[in-house]
Protein backbone atom coordinates (compact mmCIF):
# COMPACT_ATOMS: atom_id res chain seq x y z
CA UNK A 1 0.00 0.00 0.00
CA UNK A 2 1.50 3.18 -0.89
CA UNK A 3 0.46 6.89 -0.68
CA UNK A 4 -0.79 9.32 -3.14
CA UNK A 5 2.95 11.18 -2.92
CA UNK A 6 5.08 7.42 -2.28
CA UNK A 7 5.49 7.76 1.07
CA UNK A 8 3.19 7.01 3.24
CA UNK A 9 1.82 9.01 6.53
CA UNK A 10 1.74 6.13 9.43
CA UNK A 11 -0.02 6.51 13.25
CA UNK A 12 1.23 4.54 15.83
CA UNK A 13 -0.86 4.78 18.91
CA UNK A 14 1.12 3.95 21.98
CA UNK A 15 4.49 5.00 19.69
CA UNK A 16 6.10 6.14 22.83
CA UNK A 17 5.89 2.55 24.73
CA UNK A 18 8.34 -0.06 24.32
CA UNK A 19 7.12 -1.78 20.75
CA UNK A 20 5.61 1.21 19.46
CA UNK A 21 9.20 2.81 19.91
CA UNK A 22 10.64 0.29 18.10
CA UNK A 23 8.14 0.11 15.15
CA UNK A 24 8.55 3.65 15.09
CA UNK A 25 12.35 3.54 14.59
CA UNK A 26 12.26 1.37 11.89
CA UNK A 27 9.25 3.09 9.65
CA UNK A 28 11.87 6.50 9.94
CA UNK A 29 14.99 4.44 8.93
CA UNK A 30 12.36 3.21 5.71
CA UNK A 31 11.59 7.06 5.23
CA UNK A 32 8.02 6.95 5.94
CA UNK A 33 6.09 9.66 7.87
CA UNK A 34 5.60 8.95 11.59
CA UNK A 35 2.81 10.41 13.70
CA UNK A 36 2.48 9.30 17.32
CA UNK A 37 -0.26 9.15 19.26
CA UNK A 38 0.30 8.91 23.18
CA UNK A 39 -0.45 9.81 26.48
CA UNK A 40 2.92 8.61 28.21
CA UNK A 41 0.79 6.55 30.79
CA UNK A 42 3.50 4.32 30.26
CA UNK A 43 5.22 4.86 27.29
CA UNK A 44 8.38 7.37 27.56
CA UNK A 45 9.57 10.67 26.01
CA UNK A 46 13.35 9.10 26.03
CA UNK A 47 12.72 6.41 23.88
CA UNK A 48 11.61 8.92 20.94
CA UNK A 49 14.29 11.65 22.06
CA UNK A 50 16.49 8.63 20.91
CA UNK A 51 15.09 8.66 17.91
CA UNK A 52 16.47 12.28 16.88
CA UNK A 53 20.02 10.85 15.19
CA UNK A 54 18.23 9.24 12.79
CA UNK A 55 18.50 11.19 9.39
CA UNK A 56 15.39 12.83 8.79
CA UNK A 57 13.70 11.72 12.19
CA UNK A 58 12.54 15.53 12.90
CA UNK A 59 11.30 15.93 10.07
CA UNK A 60 9.23 12.68 9.48
CA UNK A 61 8.00 12.11 13.52
CA UNK A 62 5.10 14.45 14.50
CA UNK A 63 4.17 13.31 18.39
CA UNK A 64 0.75 14.46 19.52
CA UNK A 65 -0.08 13.83 23.66
CA UNK A 66 -3.18 12.90 23.99
CA UNK A 67 -5.14 9.34 25.24
CA UNK A 68 -6.95 7.43 22.88
CA UNK A 69 -10.31 7.43 24.96
CA UNK A 70 -10.68 10.50 23.79
CA UNK A 71 -12.55 10.62 20.42
CA UNK A 72 -11.74 13.50 18.86
CA UNK A 73 -8.17 13.59 19.94
CA UNK A 74 -8.13 9.70 17.99
CA UNK A 75 -10.49 11.62 14.89
CA UNK A 76 -7.86 14.45 14.90
CA UNK A 77 -4.35 12.11 14.89
CA UNK A 78 -6.05 10.43 11.96
CA UNK A 79 -5.76 13.25 9.46
CA UNK A 80 -3.80 12.69 6.04
CA UNK A 81 -2.71 8.97 7.45
CA UNK A 82 -2.39 6.04 5.17
CA UNK A 83 -2.25 3.54 7.78
CA UNK A 84 -2.68 2.98 11.74
CA UNK A 85 -0.39 0.65 13.45
CA UNK A 86 -2.58 0.39 17.21
CA UNK A 87 -0.03 -0.16 19.76
CA UNK A 88 -1.70 2.18 22.66
CA UNK A 89 -3.08 0.10 25.74
CA UNK A 90 -2.76 -0.50 29.09
CA UNK A 91 -0.66 -4.27 29.46
CA UNK A 92 -0.52 -6.70 31.99
CA UNK A 93 -3.08 -8.83 33.22
CA UNK A 94 -2.69 -8.56 36.97
CA UNK A 95 -3.55 -4.70 36.51
CA UNK A 96 -6.39 -5.55 34.71
CA UNK A 97 -6.61 -7.65 37.60
CA UNK A 98 -6.87 -4.65 39.96
CA UNK A 99 -8.64 -2.76 37.99
CA UNK A 100 -10.53 -3.89 35.42
CA UNK A 101 -12.39 -0.80 34.45
CA UNK A 102 -9.61 1.28 33.47
CA UNK A 103 -8.33 -1.52 31.52
CA UNK A 104 -11.46 -1.03 29.44
CA UNK A 105 -11.79 1.98 28.90
CA UNK A 106 -8.30 2.20 27.40
CA UNK A 107 -8.20 -1.25 25.79
CA UNK A 108 -11.61 -1.85 24.59
CA UNK A 109 -13.14 1.93 24.12
CA UNK A 110 -10.25 3.18 22.94
CA UNK A 111 -9.32 1.02 20.10
CA UNK A 112 -13.12 1.37 19.04
CA UNK A 113 -12.79 4.91 19.02
CA UNK A 114 -9.22 4.09 16.93
CA UNK A 115 -11.41 2.00 14.81
CA UNK A 116 -14.35 4.57 14.32
CA UNK A 117 -11.87 7.35 13.15
CA UNK A 118 -10.22 5.47 10.53
CA UNK A 119 -13.59 4.19 9.03
CA UNK A 120 -14.77 8.01 9.32
CA UNK A 121 -11.36 9.31 7.60
CA UNK A 122 -11.22 6.85 4.92
CA UNK A 123 -7.94 5.28 6.57
CA UNK A 124 -7.68 1.57 4.51
CA UNK A 125 -5.75 -0.24 7.24
CA UNK A 126 -5.41 -0.64 11.01
CA UNK A 127 -3.09 -3.05 12.01
CA UNK A 128 -3.63 -3.55 15.83
CA UNK A 129 -2.27 -5.36 18.95
CA UNK A 130 -3.85 -8.38 20.06
CA UNK A 131 -2.16 -10.47 22.59
CA UNK A 132 -1.31 -14.68 23.01
CA UNK A 133 -3.98 -14.07 26.44
CA UNK A 134 -7.10 -14.28 23.97
CA UNK A 135 -6.73 -18.21 24.30
CA UNK A 136 -7.40 -18.16 27.84
CA UNK A 137 -7.67 -21.38 29.36
CA UNK A 138 -7.47 -23.47 25.98
CA UNK A 139 -5.57 -26.46 27.26
CA UNK A 140 -3.70 -27.24 23.82
CA UNK A 141 0.22 -26.83 24.65
CA UNK A 142 0.53 -24.92 20.71
CA UNK A 143 -2.57 -22.40 20.80
CA UNK A 144 -3.49 -22.38 17.44
CA UNK A 145 -5.94 -19.72 15.76
CA UNK A 146 -10.13 -20.19 15.92
CA UNK A 147 -8.90 -22.91 18.44
CA UNK A 148 -9.53 -20.49 21.66
CA UNK A 149 -10.62 -21.21 25.34
CA UNK A 150 -12.38 -18.61 27.73
CA UNK A 151 -10.52 -15.72 29.14
CA UNK A 152 -8.82 -15.61 32.39
CA UNK A 153 -8.50 -12.09 32.60
CA UNK A 154 -9.83 -8.70 31.94
CA UNK A 155 -7.01 -7.53 29.88
CA UNK A 156 -7.47 -11.02 27.78
CA UNK A 157 -10.80 -9.77 27.66
CA UNK A 158 -10.82 -6.53 25.80
CA UNK A 159 -8.11 -7.96 23.58
CA UNK A 160 -10.68 -10.41 22.40
CA UNK A 161 -13.12 -7.27 22.10
CA UNK A 162 -10.79 -5.61 19.92
CA UNK A 163 -10.61 -8.48 17.49
CA UNK A 164 -14.72 -8.86 17.16
CA UNK A 165 -14.42 -5.64 16.40
CA UNK A 166 -12.20 -5.86 13.96
CA UNK A 167 -13.97 -8.66 12.30
CA UNK A 168 -16.94 -6.43 12.05
CA UNK A 169 -15.68 -3.60 10.94
CA UNK A 170 -14.14 -5.40 8.31
CA UNK A 171 -17.54 -7.48 7.43
CA UNK A 172 -19.75 -3.83 7.71
CA UNK A 173 -17.65 -0.86 6.79
CA UNK A 174 -14.64 -2.39 5.21
CA UNK A 175 -12.42 -1.37 7.24
CA UNK A 176 -8.95 -3.23 6.49
CA UNK A 177 -8.30 -5.06 9.98
CA UNK A 178 -5.16 -6.99 10.91
CA UNK A 179 -5.02 -8.32 14.79
CA UNK A 180 -1.18 -9.21 15.29
CA UNK A 181 -1.74 -11.52 19.00
CA UNK A 182 2.04 -11.23 20.06
CA UNK A 183 3.40 -13.53 22.78
CA UNK A 184 5.47 -12.84 25.54
CA UNK A 185 7.74 -9.72 23.44
CA UNK A 186 10.83 -8.96 24.96
CA UNK A 187 14.15 -6.50 23.99
CA UNK A 188 15.54 -3.35 24.64
CA UNK A 189 13.43 -0.38 25.82
CA UNK A 190 11.00 -2.97 27.95
CA UNK A 191 9.95 -1.27 31.30
CA UNK A 192 11.73 -3.12 34.28
CA UNK A 193 10.54 -0.75 36.96
CA UNK A 194 6.93 -0.56 36.86
CA UNK A 195 5.15 -3.07 39.30
CA UNK A 196 3.82 -4.61 36.44
CA UNK A 197 7.03 -5.60 34.54
CA UNK A 198 7.29 -8.66 32.38
CA UNK A 199 9.00 -11.20 32.85
CA UNK A 200 12.17 -11.14 31.53
CA UNK A 201 12.91 -7.62 32.54
CA UNK A 202 12.15 -8.73 36.27
CA UNK A 203 14.44 -11.30 35.99
CA UNK A 204 17.16 -9.18 34.26
CA UNK A 205 16.96 -6.63 36.33
CA UNK A 206 17.09 -8.71 39.39
CA UNK A 207 20.42 -10.60 37.91
CA UNK A 208 22.12 -7.40 37.23
CA UNK A 209 21.21 -5.87 40.61
CA UNK A 210 21.93 -9.04 42.57
CA UNK A 211 18.90 -9.77 44.05
CA UNK A 212 17.01 -13.08 43.88
CA UNK A 213 14.10 -13.20 41.09
CA UNK A 214 10.77 -13.67 41.78
CA UNK A 215 8.98 -16.63 40.43
CA UNK A 216 5.33 -16.81 40.64
CA UNK A 217 4.23 -20.28 40.87
CA UNK A 218 6.33 -23.51 40.29
CA UNK A 219 8.35 -21.81 37.54
CA UNK A 220 6.96 -24.64 35.57
CA UNK A 221 4.43 -22.69 33.17
CA UNK A 222 5.81 -22.36 29.53
CA UNK A 223 5.91 -19.29 27.53
CA UNK A 224 7.07 -18.93 23.78
CA UNK A 225 9.19 -15.57 23.97
CA UNK A 226 9.13 -13.33 20.99
CA UNK A 227 11.86 -10.66 20.36
CA UNK A 228 10.57 -7.26 19.61
CA UNK A 229 12.41 -7.27 16.27
CA UNK A 230 10.43 -10.11 15.11
CA UNK A 231 7.18 -8.40 16.32
CA UNK A 232 8.13 -5.47 14.26
CA UNK A 233 8.54 -7.29 11.03
CA UNK A 234 5.22 -8.66 11.50
CA UNK A 235 3.56 -5.64 11.79
CA UNK A 236 5.21 -4.25 8.57
CA UNK A 237 4.21 -7.31 6.76
CA UNK A 238 0.68 -6.94 7.88
CA UNK A 239 0.74 -3.08 6.71
CA UNK A 240 1.47 -5.01 3.00
CA UNK A 241 -0.82 -8.12 3.15
CA UNK A 242 -2.98 -9.08 0.74
CA UNK A 243 -6.76 -7.40 1.10
CA UNK A 244 -7.82 -11.17 1.95
CA UNK A 245 -5.42 -11.09 5.08
CA UNK A 246 -7.73 -8.96 6.50
CA UNK A 247 -10.99 -9.16 9.23
CA UNK A 248 -8.55 -11.70 11.49
CA UNK A 249 -6.17 -11.92 13.77
CA UNK A 250 -2.79 -14.31 13.39
CA UNK A 251 -0.32 -15.62 16.25
CA UNK A 252 3.13 -13.36 16.14
CA UNK A 253 5.85 -15.60 18.34
CA UNK A 254 8.40 -17.47 18.01
CA UNK A 255 7.14 -20.70 18.13
CA UNK A 256 9.39 -21.83 20.63
CA UNK A 257 8.30 -23.09 24.32
CA UNK A 258 10.51 -22.49 27.72
CA UNK A 259 9.73 -22.82 31.45
CA UNK A 260 10.37 -19.71 33.26
CA UNK A 261 12.93 -22.04 35.26
CA UNK A 262 14.49 -22.16 31.42
CA UNK A 263 14.28 -19.26 30.84
CA UNK A 264 16.09 -18.10 34.04
CA UNK A 265 18.95 -20.34 33.51
CA UNK A 266 19.40 -18.84 29.93
CA UNK A 267 19.80 -15.46 31.84
CA UNK A 268 22.04 -16.37 34.41
CA UNK A 269 24.28 -18.02 31.86
CA UNK A 270 24.27 -14.74 29.84
CA UNK A 271 24.63 -12.47 33.04
CA UNK A 272 27.43 -14.92 34.61
CA UNK A 273 24.89 -14.55 38.04
CA UNK A 274 23.99 -18.02 39.67
CA UNK A 275 21.92 -16.13 42.07
CA UNK A 276 18.70 -18.63 42.61
CA UNK A 277 14.99 -17.21 42.56
CA UNK A 278 12.31 -16.91 45.41
CA UNK A 279 8.89 -18.77 44.63
CA UNK A 280 6.12 -17.21 45.36
CA UNK A 281 2.01 -17.85 44.64
CA UNK A 282 1.06 -17.79 41.66
CA UNK A 283 -0.91 -14.65 40.19
CA UNK A 284 -4.49 -14.83 39.22
CA UNK A 285 -5.39 -15.01 35.55
CA UNK A 286 -2.03 -16.17 34.36
CA UNK A 287 -2.04 -19.14 31.86
CA UNK A 288 -0.55 -22.15 32.88
CA UNK A 289 1.38 -22.72 29.21
CA UNK A 290 1.54 -20.35 25.89
CA UNK A 291 3.75 -21.15 22.85
CA UNK A 292 2.37 -20.03 19.20
CA UNK A 293 1.46 -22.36 16.28
CA UNK A 294 3.16 -19.41 13.64
CA UNK A 295 1.93 -21.55 10.88
CA UNK A 296 -1.11 -19.17 9.99
CA UNK A 297 1.12 -15.97 10.02
CA UNK A 298 4.16 -17.86 7.96
CA UNK A 299 1.41 -18.66 5.12
CA UNK A 300 -0.87 -15.76 4.93
CA UNK A 301 1.87 -12.40 6.35
CA UNK A 302 5.07 -14.47 5.13
CA UNK A 303 5.96 -13.71 8.78
CA UNK A 304 9.39 -15.54 9.80
CA UNK A 305 10.72 -14.58 12.99
CA UNK A 306 14.89 -14.45 12.82
CA UNK A 307 15.53 -14.14 16.54
CA UNK A 308 16.44 -17.13 18.87
CA UNK A 309 15.90 -16.53 22.56
CA UNK A 310 19.98 -16.80 22.77
CA UNK A 311 20.65 -14.13 20.41
CA UNK A 312 17.40 -11.50 21.61
CA UNK A 313 18.63 -12.01 25.28
CA UNK A 314 22.28 -11.32 24.41
CA UNK A 315 20.59 -8.02 22.66
CA UNK A 316 18.46 -7.28 25.31
CA UNK A 317 20.69 -8.00 28.51
CA UNK A 318 23.60 -5.81 26.93
CA UNK A 319 20.84 -2.57 26.15
CA UNK A 320 20.03 -3.23 30.21
CA UNK A 321 24.09 -3.45 31.30
CA UNK A 322 24.44 0.06 29.42
CA UNK A 323 21.09 1.84 31.15
CA UNK A 324 22.26 1.25 34.62
CA UNK A 325 26.21 1.31 33.68
CA UNK A 326 27.60 -1.83 33.77
CA UNK A 327 30.16 -2.86 31.79
CA UNK A 328 29.55 -5.72 29.25
CA UNK A 329 31.50 -8.49 29.87
N1 LIG B 1 4.82 -6.62 25.59
C1 LIG B 1 4.17 -7.76 25.41
O1 LIG B 1 4.68 -8.85 25.71
C2 LIG B 1 2.80 -7.76 24.78
C3 LIG B 1 2.16 -9.01 24.63
C4 LIG B 1 0.89 -9.02 24.05
C5 LIG B 1 0.30 -7.85 23.62
N2 LIG B 1 0.94 -6.66 23.82
C6 LIG B 1 0.27 -5.44 23.37
O2 LIG B 1 1.19 -4.69 22.61
C7 LIG B 1 0.90 -3.29 22.74
C8 LIG B 1 2.15 -2.53 23.13
O3 LIG B 1 2.60 -3.04 24.38
P1 LIG B 1 4.00 -2.62 25.04
O4 LIG B 1 4.56 -3.85 25.66
O5 LIG B 1 4.80 -1.85 24.08
O6 LIG B 1 3.47 -1.72 26.24
P2 LIG B 1 3.90 -0.23 26.66
O7 LIG B 1 3.17 0.02 27.94
O8 LIG B 1 5.36 -0.06 26.64
O9 LIG B 1 3.26 0.65 25.50
C9 LIG B 1 1.93 1.07 25.48
C10 LIG B 1 1.93 2.53 25.05
O10 LIG B 1 0.57 2.97 24.99
C11 LIG B 1 0.48 4.25 25.64
N3 LIG B 1 -0.87 4.39 26.15
C12 LIG B 1 -1.44 3.71 27.20
N4 LIG B 1 -2.68 4.14 27.41
C13 LIG B 1 -2.92 5.13 26.49
C14 LIG B 1 -4.02 5.97 26.22
N5 LIG B 1 -5.14 5.90 26.97
N6 LIG B 1 -3.91 6.85 25.22
C15 LIG B 1 -2.77 6.96 24.48
N7 LIG B 1 -1.69 6.19 24.70
C16 LIG B 1 -1.76 5.27 25.70
C17 LIG B 1 1.53 4.20 26.73
O11 LIG B 1 1.93 5.46 27.21
C18 LIG B 1 2.66 3.45 26.02
O12 LIG B 1 3.50 4.34 25.32
C19 LIG B 1 -0.25 -3.20 23.74
O13 LIG B 1 -1.46 -3.14 23.02
C20 LIG B 1 -0.16 -4.51 24.49
O14 LIG B 1 -1.40 -4.89 25.05
C21 LIG B 1 2.18 -6.59 24.39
Amino acid sequence: MASKHGRRTILVTGGAGFIGSHLVECLLEQDEIVRVLDNFSTGKREHLGRLGNLQGASRNLEVIEGDIRNYSVVAEACEGVDAILHQAALGSVPRSVEDPMTTQQVNADGTLNVFIAAKEHGISRVVYASSSSVYGDSAAQRKREGEEGAVLSPYALTKKNNEEYGRLFEDLYGLETVGLRYFNVYGPRQDPNSQYAAVIPRFVSALLSGSRPIVYGTGLQSRDFTFVRDVVEANLLAVDAPRSACGKAYNVGRGGNFSLLDLLAVLQEIIGNRIEPLFEAPRPGDVMHSSADISLASEVLGYRPRYGLQEGLEVTVEWYREQIGITVR
